[in-house]
């Protein structure tokens, strides 16, 4: 365990990660319980890529989250349940408790046929039994595969069928404000095409009656009845896979990014740790869903490993008002707040008053997550949550990073207002230029990548790996392409400025242009469509969709609501366009490329400079749409 408390020692850990990163990483992976050492540290090869961490290595993750710390922490805290209604009774579990529970649902899911390498696919709310099944799965080696509840039916089938999931997860429905949305409804249409599926698994939330397919689903109180307390974790192998997350890319299809058991595991704990500096009484809040990698390392794997207290958040931050993450805080003297930039900026906006009514005299270290944060968001956070008194870490990572990269370590590092500053021992970022070339000293701007591997690098996207190298590996040879790009500053301080590919991030969420453009094109009234990223004043970036039609519509607002309807049946209600314009054509070069950068200019509300449109095989066509957005944004 490695655990860096002020400058002098973050310095010596840099360099010793970079002169020797075997040792660097062995010191690390040493505190965790192996049931076998591994015997190399790492082989890797970013070409083809094959990348691995401990070979040889055998563990199980759910005995280092759980079992280990049961003789000194059996009777600590490890997750604090607050309910969506904050008149609903919390949940608290001690690791004790956890442990009984985690078994018990482990044989659970062996009785219902899970083996060892099988895929589970986890559709659930922000309940208790979403974390505990998550381990459940890494207990008895079967792969989860969390998908938000919050993907529509089509999403969620795409997944499973994906990785031929053999059991699904899942509860009746869910609470969210002052809204109860079904879910289960959701995973039977989704479970009409999906042939894997052997077993539904259903948690009752709700109390709701639901249809129940005969010989397909259960209710978990069922199962249970009929489980032993105790199931022996199996021996994983460093490199046996632990999860699959989806997550959008520029092209096709969400990509299914693996994790494996034992780098995942290491990257967690370290990261948790240092980032946050955590303490042994720290109450630890991430405010993520756990359908998202956030939730997965930093509410579930991070504390546990580390044997912390974790808080799981049912609710949303305007129920019953805008001042409920500061109660929760307060209620259970929460040390560390994690959130991303959107609700910041969505509580900023609700006013201050909210915000000041509560002491947040507990809180000690603040966390940013998911996309840029703005100065101002920045400020207000600081000033306003953390009263001036909180280091603010703004960190920098991806699904497929696993693990936080680029991050002050709080209290230790330097912080500087919307810059993720500098990156953890054991990463080594680089920015290129557009040859690939590296750009060296500081006052640089360029391509983010990394050029040495870390444990928690992404390792494959399922099913293909093709995929994953000419996603991450191919653009610029022998380094690990972000999709980002950076600034670093006259200190050597990292500031990301956001995606260079045709990736949007909406309150924090990845879309791919191309996966929103397919779904707005399944309307049988669409011809053709474009989508580009526009700056929004509380999700960061919005979505703006030029749509060509079949026939001009007759009443423009009816056939925006239906085009909306289509994306959120198609992905979910999280990518629905903010702006749809319907145009006669698209800005196309003669090759029929579409010039996006055209697109995020007029969608930027920039109708002067739109560039050179000398290319263009119809340059007319970039009147008729600038006309067209005027019209709409009466400017
Ligand atoms: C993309 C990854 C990492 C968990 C949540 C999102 C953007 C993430 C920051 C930050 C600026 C950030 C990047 C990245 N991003 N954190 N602190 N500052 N941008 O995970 O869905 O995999 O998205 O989110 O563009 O590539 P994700």
């Amino acid at each position: 365990m490695i655990k860096i408390q002020n400058q002098s020692e973050y310095e010596i850990a840099y360099r010793k990660s970079v002169e020797n990163p075997e040792a660097f990483w062995a010191e690390v992976a040493d505190s965790f319980v192996w049931y076998q050492k591994w015997d190399k540290v790492v082989e890797w090869n970013f070409l083809s890529p094959e990348i691995k961490w401990f070979c040889g290595g055998k563990t199980n993750i759910t005995e280092n989250c759980i079992d280990r710390h049961l003789k000194v922490r059996g009777n600590k805290i490890a997750l604090i349940w607050e309910p969506n209604d904050p008149k609903e009774r919390y949940i608290r579990l001690t690791y004790r408790e956890l442990a009984e529970r985690v078994n018990q649902f482990a044989n659970v899911l062996k009785n219902n046929g899970v083996k060892k390498g099988d895929r589970v696919s986890i559709y659930m709310p922000m309940i208790p039994e979403l974390a505990i099944s998550v381990l459940a799965c890494a207990r008895i080696g079967a792969i989860h595969s969390v998908v938000f509840a919050g993907f529509s039916s089509a999403s969620l089938a795409d997944r499973i069928n994906d990785s031929e999931c053999s059991v699904v997860l899942t509860s009746d429905g869910l609470n969210r404000g002052e809204k109860q949305i079904p879910v289960k409804r959701v995973v039977d249409e989704a479970l009409e095409s999906c042939p894997s599926v052997q077993k539904v698994i259903v948690v009752d939330r709700l109390g709701w009656a639901i249809h129940m397919e005969e010989g397909r689903d259960v209710y978990l109180h069922d199962e249970l009845k009929n489980a032993e307390k105790y199931c022996a974790p199996e021996p994983m192998d460093s490199e046996d896979p632990l999860f699959i997350l989806y997550t959008s890319g520029s092209t096709g299809k969400p990509k299914g990014v693996v994790h494996t058991c034992g780098g995942y595991m290491v990257y967690a704990e370290y990261s948790f740790r240092n980032v946050f500096q955590y303490e042994e009484s720290d109450i630890h809040w991430c405010t993520a869903d756990i359908g998202w990698v956030t939730g997965h390392t930093y509410i579930v794997y991070g504390p546990l490993l580390a044997g912390a207290t974790s808080v799981m958040f049912e609710g949303v931050p305007t129920f019953p008002d805008p001042g409920r993450f500061w109660q929760v805080c307060d209620k259970w003297g929460v040390t560390h707040f994690y959130t991303a930039p959107t609700a910041i900026r969505s509580l900023m906006q609700a006013g201050e008053d909210h915000v000041l009514a509560y002491s947040l005299d507990s809180l000690k270290v603040l966390g940013s997550v998911g996309e840029p944060i703005n100065e101002e968001a920045w400020h207000w956070y600081h000033t306003h949550v953390g009263k001036g008194r909180c280091p603010l870490v703004d960190t920098w990572w991806q699904t497929e990073t696993g693990g936080i990269m680029i991050s002050t370590l709080a209290g230790v590092t330097p912080m500087k207002p919307a810059h993720a500053t500098f990156p953890l021992p054991g990463i080594q970022p680089v920015l290129l230029d557009s040859d690939g070339n590296e750009l060296a000293g500081n006052n640089v701007e360029g391509y983010l990548c990394i050029k040495y591997p870390w444990p928690s690098i992404i390792r494959t996207t399922w099913g293909d790996h093709e995929r994953c190298r000419i996603n991450y590996f191919a653009t610029y040879k022998g380094y690990y392409f972000t999709g980002d790009g950076a600034k670093r500053d006259e200190n050597g301080m990292y500031r990301i400025i956001g995606r260079v590919d045709d990736v949007i991030n909406v309150s924090g969420h990845r879309f791919g242009t191309a996966e929103i453009e397919s779904a707005i094109n399944q309307n049988s009234n669409v011809v053709e469509s474009a989508v580009v990223g526009f700056p929004h004043d509380i999700k960061g970036q919005g979505i703006f969709a030029y749509v060509i039609c079949k026939e001009a519509p007759e009443n423009a607002e009816y056939t925006r609501a239906e085009i909306v309807e289509t994306v959120v049946a198609q992905i979910g209600r999280i990518a629905k366009p903010d702006v749809i314009l319907f145009v006669s054509g698209l800005p196309k070069t003669r090759s029929g490329k579409i010039m996006r950068r055209i697109l995020r200019k007029i969608a930027e509300g920039e109708y002067e400079n739109t560039g050179d449109t000398s290319t263009l095989l119809d340059p007319l066509v970039v009147e008729e749409i600038i006309g067209q957005a005027k019209q709409v944004r009466n400017t």
